[in-house]
């Protein structure tokens, strides 16, 4: 096959990338599936989290917890019925936490059996087709680090790479998502929204401080949060790199929360606030992730001193009267992955309901959302429901009800609402009616490389560099591999293409490149001047 010069770049392009070799026998990747699976955290689980941060202050005379955490859903002991539950969902994965207060309770005292039976609940999940999606901290910590003044002392960012690289010691093998931080920019939002924490704070601390010997004592959501906002970003980027250099093809984000917030009248100062703090500097640090981990709820609007009031055009209300419009998480996964470039997984998003009727019908409107932002062609490669289990929301207690499944609070008996059912059906139903879905969300590369310069149509600005298999519904699509491109790609000039962007997001989104020899020509693409070459997907 004749190359021309512009081919031929590309192919070196791709070979820099760190590409297999032509002629690399293709098989569909265990990535190449779509997520769909349900959440949980530790602490909201598990019961008896005895060592943590959380578990002091919710006994501190006078604390802002409604009620303490107690057993939770003692989920410690009955984590194959979790799974049961998520496999019932018919879901592929399951995102839990595990607890640093357990596997390391006193300073380099590191849990063995804790370690391994987090390690037995990922392979038992594997071996039940569901893929564990691990997250390293989920709000609480160790009292003894809260004790070190917590994430306001940036001693923590190291403390956290060594729990974070002696946990994927344990687990390597077992799992190979991980989330590092949960929402490490909430506790920015909530300092400038709500102006926490309250008059009581400093002798909330100072109790805590004394219940652990020491003279200091912070926890998430209390204190100096721009601190912590930098603490968490060094130990985000830290608790990473430990996990890669044990398990080397892990798949490593951080979560957001990320309400979809537009400024009300007069609230655009406090937008902006809110931009900088909590969501710029967080899309910044996310830019190096294999992934970005979306969590969204509410639909808010900023005024001059804090929230507005959810109004009628919300659409939806949750329990606690937030707006909660299937519409926001479609925008914040758009936004997500326009600021940082990176697949996105939505790994919280939910409605607290007591109405299971309702959260049925906010289950279904937003995943018809976010289907059509996938077609749109931002790269999603999963959605987790919060929350598996109606469970411990924090300082609310256990009034929410978050959970496709209850839980009866001294039996700990599991019961499946309605709204389970329905998830399994929303599943197979997307499964059934967008197969793309299931490959253009994952960035694996199944063809050998054509560059053709489109001719006709927008031919000054589109430069297609590669296409391969794809998604038969999406017009106007250029893959590299699952990846659609199109957009990325109008640029004015072939090097720019080439050496910028096409490098780059080959090295970024590209686990794998496998090198077939192409795909029969497809009538959409034919048209804006992609060719294929005869299918031929190796064994
Ligand atoms: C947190 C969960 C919490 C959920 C519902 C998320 O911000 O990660 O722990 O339960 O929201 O409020």
């Amino acid at each position: 096959m004749r190359f021309t010069r512009r081919e031929a770049l590309l192919a070196a392009a791709i070979t820099t990338a760190g590409a297999s070799a032509p002629g690399i026998a293709a098989k569909r990747s265990p990535d190449a599936k779509f997520l769909w699976g349900a959440a949980t955290a530790a602490h909201q689980v598990e019961g008896g989290n005895v060592n943590s941060d959380y578990w002091v202050m919710e006994h501190v005379p006078g604390t802002y917890f409604r009620e303490p955490s107690g057993d939770a859903c003692a989920s410690w002991n009955r984590w194959r019925e979790d799974l049961a539950l998520v496999k019932a969902g018919g879901m592929n994965a399951y995102r839990f936490s595990v607890e640093w207060a357990r596997i390391e309770p006193e300073r380099g005292e590191f849990s063995t059996a804790t370690l391994a039976r987090y390690r037995r609940i990922c392979l038992a999940a594997r071996e039940m087709g569901i893929e564990p999606i691990v997250t390293l901290h989920h709000f609480t910590s160790p009292r003894w680090i809260a004790a070190l003044g917590g994430w306001e002392n940036s001693e923590v960012a190291d403390h956290f790479a060594r729990y974070a690289e002696r946990t994927a010691r344990a687990l390597a093998g077992a799992a190979k998502w991980f989330c590092t931080m949960n929402e490490p920019n909430a506790q920015v939002t909530s300092k400038i929204m709500q102006r926490k924490p309250w008059d009581i704070e400093p002798r909330l601390r100072a109790d805590a401080a004394k219940a652990v010997g020491s003279g200091r004592f912070h926890m998430y959501f209390l204190g100096d949060s721009f601190k912590v906002r930098d603490n968490c970003i060094a130990a985000h980027a830290k608790g990473r790199g430990a996990v890669k250099s044990v398990i080397p093809g892990a798949r490593v984000d951080m979560t957001l929360a990320l309400q979809k917030l537009v400024a009300g009248p007069g609230g655009e100062a406090l937008y902006k606030r809110i931009w900088d703090n909590a969501r710029a500097s967080f899309y910044q640090a996310a830019k190096g992730d294999d992934f970005i981990g979306v969590q969204t709820y509410n639909l808010s609007r900023t005024g001059p001193e804090g929230y507005m009031p959810a109004t009628a055009a919300l659409e939806e209300r949750d329990m606690f009267g937030f707006g909660s419009s299937p519409s926001a998480l479609a925008a914040t996964v758009r936004e997500a992955h326009r600021e940082t470039g990176i697949p996105v997984m939505v790994s919280e998003n939910g409605i607290n309901t007591s109405n299971d009727a309702q959260r049925s019908r906010h289950l279904r409107a937003t995943v018809g959302e976010l289907a059509r932002v996938i077609d749109g062609g931002v790269p999603v490669i999963g959605y987790v429901h919060w929350s598996l289990l109606d469970n411990f929301e924090w300082s609310s207690g256990y009034v929410a009800r978050f959970g496709l499944v209850a839980v009866d609070p001294t039996t700990f008996k599991r019961t499946a609402k309605p709204s389970l059912a329905v998830y399994r059906e929303v599943i197979a139903e997307m499964r059934r009616t967008n197969p793309g879905h299931e490959r253009s969300a994952h960035p694996i590369v199944l063809a050998r490389f054509q560059i053709v310069p489109v001719t006709g149509r927008n031919s000054s600005t589109r430069e297609v560099i590669g296409a391969s298999h794809s998604f038969p519904t999406q017009k106007n699509a250029h893959f590299i591999g699952g990846l659609q491109v199109g957009k990325f790609i109008k640029m004015p000039t072939y090097r720019r293409v080439l050496t910028d962007e096409a490098s780059v997001m080959i090295k970024e989104y590209c686990s794998k490149l496998y090198i077939t020899e192409g795909f029969t020509a497809h009538k959409e693409q034919a048209k804006f001047g992609v060719r294929h070459y005869g299918r031929k997907e190796a064994a």
